[in-house]
């Protein structure tokens, strides 16, 4: 059912921080702020060779990191996302084999892509995003 792993996502308290982090010290290829208000979050993705890594931090009221960022006050890792090639099918496969879905049906994510998220307690304590690639 996996694909390619598509983003690993780190919610940041200081997002320039973070950003200055990658670009000047780790020397990676770090792109522009993006702010989503309609998923509560500023993302800055960092384009790897094999992946890209996505810098989260909160945006407005009600943001979904504000409380990890609560419980994680310096920041850490928020989500991995896998690709799949069909997410209805996935799913369904991953409900059959008692898996928590968090999302009733797959939403429009924060790259235009149908996503799911699925629980962390049936994911070795990780928080799962899956997207349709
Ligand atoms: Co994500």
């Amino acid at each position: 059912m996996l694909g390619r792993l598509n983003h690993v996502a780190i919610a940041t308290p200081d997002l320039q921080k973070a950003m200055a982090t990658y670009r000047d010290i780790l020397g990676a290829q770090v792109g522009e702020v993006v702010d989503l208000p309609e998923h509560g979050v500023s993302t800055v993705f960092i384009h790897l060779p094999n992946t890209h890594v996505e810098l989260l931090h909160p945006l407005g009221e009600n943001s979904p990191i504000a409380g990890f960022l609560a419980r994680n006050p310096a920041g850490g890792i928020h989500h991995m996302c896998y690709e799949v090639t069909n997410i209805e099918e996935a799913v369904e496969i991953l409900h059959n084999r008692g898996v928590r879905v968090l999302d009733a049906k797959p939403r429009i994510g924060a790259h235009g892509k149908l996503v799911v998220f699925l629980h962390p307690k049936d994911m070795g304590g990780v928080l799962i995003e899956l997207e349709e690639a």
